[in-house]
């Protein structure tokens, strides 16, 4: 079934948008909302619902996501690889930019329970080059912005896994690592280069280092680093006000 999915969204691929949509709609039975385009990418999931006027550029890849939740207003840049999961749920006006790996292993051998599940919050941003692995559960929450490059999130230390969440507005900075079973609170920043090994509780914190610590609250010039919109159009979230004047 996967294999026939693949082979059919590869043939296609350069079809116009227009089309494609349409052919996902009638053969695979996804649920595509209006002005939704998509690039010379690929979509295969057992299921997927697309909310309407979201943008799926060039050379991105979904594959054997079991149930693809895509919301409205997304953007997807360039060249992008979603692969796996039970769940992968972008919230409305997420904007993952481009190179991003996010992956869960394809039928992991892991030991206990483990919830393979990719949930991002509305309006959360991921920028360039990010690893992410959700062979266990990774929660943003709303207006979460993991920035800069080079950041990895692991779920699972070979065979076993616990998993990662980033609260609400948290500012993540460049190159950060997250060990599994770690996790930050909310309206945070979170400093470059930063290894986040446990669950590190609190809100408004400036969180750094190796092993990352809370080391301060954030002062009032250094809020709006977790309170500026992540896009325009995100002005009405609750909480995510007040903007930088
Ligand atoms: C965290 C950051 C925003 C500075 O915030 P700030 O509110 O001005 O905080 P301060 O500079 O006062 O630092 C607070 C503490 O964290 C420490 N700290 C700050 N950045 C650190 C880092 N990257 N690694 C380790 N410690 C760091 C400071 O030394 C200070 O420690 P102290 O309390 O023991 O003196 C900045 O250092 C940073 O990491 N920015 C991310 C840049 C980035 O990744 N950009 C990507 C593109 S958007």
């Amino acid at each position: 079934m996967m294999k026939m999915r693949l082979i059919f969204a590869l043939l296609i691929l350069p079809f116009p948008s227009i089309l494609k949509v349409w052919f996902y709609r009638i053969f695979f039975g996804y649920k595509i909302g209006k002005k939704v385009k998509i690039g010379l990418s690929a979509i295969i999931a057992d299921k997927c619902s697309i909310g309407d006027r979201t943008r799926i550029g060039h050379f991105n890849l979904f594959y054997r996501n079991q149930d693809l939740r895509i919301g409205s207003d997304v953007i997807l840049g360039f060249a992008n690889k979603i692969f796996g999961g039970a769940v992968v749920d972008i919230g409305n006006k997420c904007h993952i930019f481009r190179f991003n790996e996010i992956n869960s292993i394809l039928d992991p051998l892991v030991l206990g329970d483990f919830d393979p599940r990719l949930i991002l919050g509305e309006g959360t941003v991921i920028t360039v080059n990010h690893k992410i692995d959700f062979t266990d559960r990774v929660t943003f929450g709303e207006s979460v912005v993991f920035a800069g490059r080079n950041s990895n999130i692991w779920t699972h230390n070979r065979q076993k896994t616990a998993p990662v969440s980033i609260g609400r507005n948290c500012y993540v900075g460049s190159n950060v690592q997250f060990v599994a079973g770690s996790s930050i609170g909310e309206y945070c920043v979170l400093a470059l280069g930063s290894v986040v090994t446990k669950k590190i509780d609190g809100e408004w914190k400036v969180i750094a280092g190796m092993p990352a610590k809370a080391h301060k609250d954030l002062d009032e010039d250094s809020k709006v680093l977790v309170t500026y919109p992540t896009r325009p159009d995100l002005q009405g979230i609750t909480g995510a006000l007040p903007t930088a004047g």
